[in-house]
Parts: C-alpha cells; structure tokens; sequence
C-alpha cells in the first residue's frame, strides 16, 4: 500500500534511500572504540580464525557480487584466498573442502535453496560456516555456526539494493575482525580503515543528490536496446550488479565486463551510439589503475561508444572523453563499490519506470528462489 511506502512511488525508491541507514545500523554494535569487534565471531575463537586457511564465499546473483566485491578486501586486510562461487555450481561439483576452510554464505531472503543446499553440503564436507543474512531466524542461518546480520531492514523491492551495500559492509567487518585476530593489519592500519567504513553512510546519502540528473539520462534512453558496463578491481563486480540491475528492471540486454578484458573480445560489440557505462577509479586512490580506465574509455569512444562516466568529483581526466559524467564522493578503493552502485541502481529503476514497468515486481521474478 501507498503508506508502506512511505510516501515513496515504489519500494524500490523507498529502499534506495534507505541505504545510508541500512549500513549504519549494520555497522551499529560491531565497531567499538575505532575498532572492528564482530560479536557473532567470537563463538569461534580467535584460534580458529587464525587457523583458516581459505574462505570460499557462496551466494547467488547479487549476493554473489557483494562477495565478489568483498574479496578484493578480504585478501589484502586478512591475507587469506578468497574464491567466490555460485551456489548451485559449487554444489554440483566435487569441490575441495577441509576443515580449515571457512564457507561464507551470503542471501538476504536465507531461504535461497540453491545456497541453503550449499551450506548443507559445506557442513557435511567439515567446513566451518557462516551466514550473512538479512532475515531473522531464517533457514540459511539456522544451518550455520554463526551469522553476522545484515539490518538494512525488509527489503520488498524484488531488486535488491539495500541489502547489496549491506551486505559489502557485512563482509567488511568480518574482513577487518579477521584482520585484527589474525595480525594482518596493524592498529594503525585497521584504525584507516574502520573509520573509511565508517564514512560511508554519509557518503552514500550524497551520491543520491545524483537522483534527478539520472533520472533525465534514463528518460532519454528508454529506446536503448543494450547496455555494456565496465569495471576494473572492485569496479568489475560493481558493473555486473549494474547490468544485472538494468536486465531485471528494464528488460534490456546489459552486460558487465573488467575494462582489462575489452581487447581480448567484448570491443568487438562496440558500434557508433553503444552506451558504456564506465566504473573510474579514483586518480588518486587507484593512481596505477586510473589511466588504464581512461585509455579504455579513449578506445572505445573512438569507435563511437556514447560513455557515461562514473568518476570521482574532481577527476578532470575523464572530462573532454564522457558524454554524461556521474560524480561520486571522494573514497579510499575498496570503499568505491558502496558508492558506484549507486547510481547504477538508479538508473534501472528510472528506466524501468519510464518504460512503464513495474519497477518493484519484474515479471518471471521472485523475491527469494525457494526451489532449486
Ligand atoms: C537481485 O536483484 C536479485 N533479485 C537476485 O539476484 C537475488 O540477489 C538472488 O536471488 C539471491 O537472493 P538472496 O540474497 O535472498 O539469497
């Protein structure tokens, strides 16, 4: 109803918006003092998460890019590998499992039964499992040694959104706590990087200033009839949520690509009009990284890519390249992903509802994929 919305035209909107508190309050509790302390992971003891020699995170679909983002964080806070699987490819395998592996299951329903076969099967295999969940109670983390919740609240919208970023700071604690039991970081360093988390609620509420200007790109783009999207390092799962994003919404064909990989085939998609989002790392953060982007941007723009940019304020670089430039709060790298995601969000949902679609109710879509 109107007054569940909460005076928003959809729960889609209304849960975009939300995504400043919705980290907030999954961060609320965990962080005492400057430092990362995850309740839920003291069950283990800090033995055996010293102990962990590989962590495999399971998940689908969005889920799944919120740990593909989380893994660039995870290795270069805690030092230990990170693979991110499918939950329904790494089922159906023989996968390698021992005890000193740790299994991350990611679903904000906890009833996705692809990833609740998983976990089963990572139990049984002798892993040590936990859930990062948004619903209470849940099936998913009743089968886990321990959850860490997600609390970005119900999240109605078929299109998750809320429960991504929540999920990526979910996933961020847990890197930073295993980051402290294990020594990786030191106190100096962790201090950085709790209080880059920290920051990110506010800056996540000022990438949604961006709303009207994408909205207008959208209603300009309702005959578009394929969307290419392209990242680097954390950019890269961050383009694949936004083509997933574009594909659930807007019915239209979009896909996700690492910049890296253009010449090894994709650019051979690029014809005069393509749009191409583009993911920019920052110039100062990623210094090694961002010329690479804009050198793919000139590329593509030569065989006539109409780019949308999403840069950092201030990056003057990609300017005289980008047909549209979307600004993003300045962010240390890892911490873009949060931001990035944002404008991309936005943008399926302005064209979905410009197309006329229902915007919270895609068709051939369920909430939470309770069959396999
Ligand atoms: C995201 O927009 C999707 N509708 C879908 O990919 C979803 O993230 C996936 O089905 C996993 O759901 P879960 O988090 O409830 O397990």
């Amino acid at each position: 109803s109107a007054s569940e919305k909460g005076g928003w035209s959809s729960f889609m909107a209304k849960e975009v918006s939300e995504q400043p508190d919705a980290i907030a309050n999954t961060l609320r509790g965990r962080i005492t003092d400057g430092h990362v302390v995850v309740p839920e992971l003291t069950e283990f003891g800090d033995d055996v998460l010293a102990g962990i020699r590989r962590i495999v995170i399971i998940a689908c679909g969005t889920a799944a890019y919120a740990g593909q983002t989380a893994k660039y964080a995870i290795e270069k806070w805690a030092g230990v590998p990170v693979d991110v699987e499918l939950s329904h490819e790494f089922r159906y395998r023989d996968p390698v499992i021992t005890d000193d592996t740790l299994v991350v299951s990611i679903s904000q329903s906890g009833e996705t039964m692809d990833t609740l076969m998983a976990v089963k099967y990572a139990r049984e295999a002798g892993a040590k499992t936990i859930s990062i969940c948004n619903t209470q109670g849940a099936t998913i983390p009743r089968e886990s040694d321990a959850v860490i919740y997600t609390h970005a609240g119900p999240e109605v919208a078929v299109a998750s959104t809320k429960a991504f970023v929540s999920q990526i700071a979910a996933l961020y604690l847990f890197a930073l706590h295993l980051a402290r039991v294990r020594g990786s970081l030191t106190e100096a360093e962790l201090a950085v990087q709790t209080a880059e988390l920290q920051a990110i609620p506010d800056k996540v509420a000022t990438t949604l200033l961006e709303a009207d200007s994408i909205r207008q790109l959208a209603q300009w783009m309702t005959d578009t009839r394929a969307v290419l999207f392209l990242g680097r390092h954390v950019g890269f799962p961050i383009a694949m949520e936004g083509a997933l994003k574009l594909k659930e919404l807007a019915y239209i064909h979009a896909e996700g690509f690492a910049a890296g990989e253009l010449k090894h085939g994709p650019i051979a998609l690029i014809e005069p009009g393509q749009p191409v989002f583009v993911i920019v790392p920052s110039p100062r953060g990623s210094a090694h990284l961002h010329p690479k982007v804009v050198s793919n941007i000139q590329e593509i723009r030569a065989r006539g890519a109409r780019i949308i940019a999403i840069a950092e304020i201030g990056d003057a670089a990609v300017l005289p390249f980008a047909d549209t430039v979307i600004h993003i709060p300045l962010a240390a790298p890892l911490f873009e992903p949060f931001l990035a995601v944002v404008p991309l969000q936005i943008f399926a949902m302005e064209l979905s509802i410009a197309k006329g679609l229902d915007v919270d109710q895609p068709r051939n879509l369920a909430k939470s994929v309770t069959v396999e």
